[in-house]
């Protein structure tokens, strides 16, 4: 398997480049590659992560096939690309999807179960996170009393930011709104049902909904390593920050080395490479039940 950092096809652009994935245009479709970039702190480090591509689009294609009864999703095809791209099938096999383009809904579907991160910093310092009052008395990383749907706006360039439900409901309707929370707060619950028992805590998911003639569809990248905080059980210890199940290893080299945390980020040591590798598969093997071939 060959690792990849960017797609260079050639004659072709990608309509974007995210952190991590490359997007090509198709018309009524999109091409969706997850490359093997791997971002920390917000800046995407120069040395690529063997195989981390194929685990988010292997784990993402797991839980969308697992709850297409809850919703219909984007993938339209993770085998077959279209002309010009099935002459690359060596960069793409595994790692990319053939998706159902939408009209992408103006928001993150962020659910917690876990109070951290910016949903941490929000409590601190108003005790509630997206307008959601919670008791008092919380610790960093405790988990809540249920899970919350905590929206944020999709900024084209810089961080994201939490808004109320109410702001959501401004920006959808009342009835759309209504909606993907439902649908958001259900996928959590059958994750983080899911993922408990094989030793994992899905603390925080992102989750992304699109319209298509009239219908919601799940579609971006689904509950991998990259848009959730997986947290590992067993060294689960509320009070502080967890550490990361995936990207540990290479947080704790960066600090180590006292990088500024501002681009150009340093090259990562072979051995945090596959130490990060090894991660990123444990997380596909335990979440899939299976080892990623
Ligand atoms: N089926 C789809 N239809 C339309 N847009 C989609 C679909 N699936 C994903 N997208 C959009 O494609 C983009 C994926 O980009 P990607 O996540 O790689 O980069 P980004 O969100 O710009 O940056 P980041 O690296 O911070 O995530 C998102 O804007 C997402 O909403
Ligand atoms: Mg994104």
């Amino acid at each position: 398997m060959r690792v990849l950092r960017e797609t260079r096809f050639a004659g072709l652009a990608p309509a974007a480049r995210g952190k991590v994935r490359d997007i090509y245009d198709l018309g009524d479709k999109l091409l969706i590659v997850a490359t093997d970039r791997l971002s920390a702190f917000d800046v995407i480090l120069p040395t690529p992560i063997p195989d981390k591509g194929r685990v988010l689009t292997q784990l993402s294609l797991f839980w969308f096939t697992l709850w297409k009864d809850v919703i219909p999703n984007h993938v339209s095809s993770a085998i077959e690309f279209p002309a010009p791209f099935d002459k690359f099938k060596d960069d793409l096999a595994g790692r990319s999807m053939v998706v159902q383009k939408t009209q992408p809904l103006p928001i993150e579907c962020v659910v917690r179960g876990y109070v951290s991160g910016s949903g941490w910093k929000d409590y601190r310092t108003t005790g509630r996170i997206c307008g959601i009052r919670l008791p008092a008395g919380l610790r960093e990383s405790d988990r809540l009393p249920e899970p919350i749907f905590t929206p944020a706006t999709k900024a084209p360039t810089g961080h994201d930011e939490n808004i109320s439900f109410e702001y959501a409901t401004s920006l959808l309707g009342k009835e759309l709104a209504e909606k993907v929370r439902a649908v958001s707060l259900e996928l959590y619950l059958r994750a983080a049902a899911y993922a408990e028992p094989r030793g994992v805590i899905l603390a925080v998911t992102k989750f992304e909904f699109g319209l298509l003639n009239n219908q919601l569809i799940w579609i971006d990248e689904a509950l991998t390593p990259d848009s959730s905080r997986f947290w590992p059980a067993a060294q689960y210890s509320p009070g502080g920050p967890q550490a990361s199940f995936d990207k540990q290893f290479v947080r704790d080299y960066l600090e180590r080395m006292q990088w500024p945390k501002t681009p150009p980020g340093p090259e990562l040591p072979p051995e945090v490479v596959e130490a990060t590798r090894a991660k990123y598969r444990e997380a596909y093997r335990i979440l899939a039940g299976r080892e990623l071939d």
